[in-house]
């Protein structure tokens, strides 16, 4: 799946997309036939014990990416930029871009979007950087705008709607609309020839996307606009107690897990 792919999908089929962070769960997430692998700097939080995305660095996402991206044969793989890789000096910040689709094997990047991103945005998408962009709640703005809804007054769903604009004419091929009332981004939909990928923004985008972690049960909490869909955590509590046990009984390592050879037998 390419870039070109995913924009084409809009108004059509509904678009899936997932967060992945390893070779494993994106292997899976590729295999269910979700249309795009988000490697996000959620993973600060889900995977790497951050309170926040903040610290996720450079480095690390590229080789989660990399991870991801190996795994990975017909979704496309989205790297996520995370907190300040961008937005302070241009050249630095399409290097850091680069290096997702160059060293990583990305298909694109995302991008928390704002006024700061739109020539960004142009810059990399005429360089070759399919750039997906990200408006509403913003995680990585959490020390100005905290994590709360956005866009709920007219002014601030006004600006959500302009910055779409300015994004889609930038060359974004996606959006990613977050924690923004239903309505307005029915009506963000409504306005733009690229697709919509909601995540606690309704159901009238072109598609939706989650954190696996809660889809699949792994986190402790899921927010109010995700969904469990499994309970992976209970399972490891169990399969993880189970092997404790086992080994405290002395019931593990039994005979099938143990090999013995003759010629040792005298070694002391
Ligand atoms: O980092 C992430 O997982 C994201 C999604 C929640 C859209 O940005």
């Amino acid at each position: 799946m390419r870039a070109k792919d995913i924009r084409e999908k809009a108004g059509e089929e509904p678009i899936t997309m997932l967060t992945a962070y390893d070779a494993p769960t994106a292997e899976l997430v590729d295999e269910a036939g979700v249309d795009a692998v988000l490697v996000g700097d959620s993973v600060g939080n889900t995977r790497l014990g951050y309170d926040s995305t903040l610290p996720v660095t450079v480095d690390e996402m590229a080789s989660l990416t990399a991870a991801v991206a190996r795994a990975t044969d017909d979704a496309l793989v989205v790297a996520d930029m995370p907190f300040l890789s961008y937005g302070a000096d241009e050249d630095e910040a399409v290097e850091n871009c680069g290096r997702m689709l160059k060293e990583a094997d990305a298909d694109a990047i995302k991008l928390e979007s704002g006024p700061h991103t739109v020539e960004l945005t142009r810059r990399l998408t005429r360089l070759g950087v399919p750039v997906q962009a990200h408006l509403g709640l913003t995680p990585q703005r959490e020390n100005e705008t905290g994590l709360f809804r956005q866009g709920t007054d007219e002014e601030s769903a006004r600006r959500i709607l302009d910055l779409a604009r300015e994004h889609e004419a930038a060359g974004a091929f996606s959006l990613v609309l977050e924690h923004v009332p239903a309505n307005l981004a029915a009506s963000v939909t409504e306005a733009l020839d690229i697709p919509t990928i909601g995540i606690g923004a309704g159901p009238d985008c072109d598609g939706q996307v989650l954190v696996v972690d809660e889809v699949i049960g792994l986190s402790e909490r899921t927010a109010p606009f995700s969904q469990k869909f499994g309970d992976v955590r209970g399972e490891m509590r169990e399969a993880i107690g189970d092997y404790a046990e086992a080994v405290e009984s002395g019931e593990f390592p039994a005979d099938e897990h143990s090999h013995h050879e003759d010629e040792v037998d005298d070694v002391y």
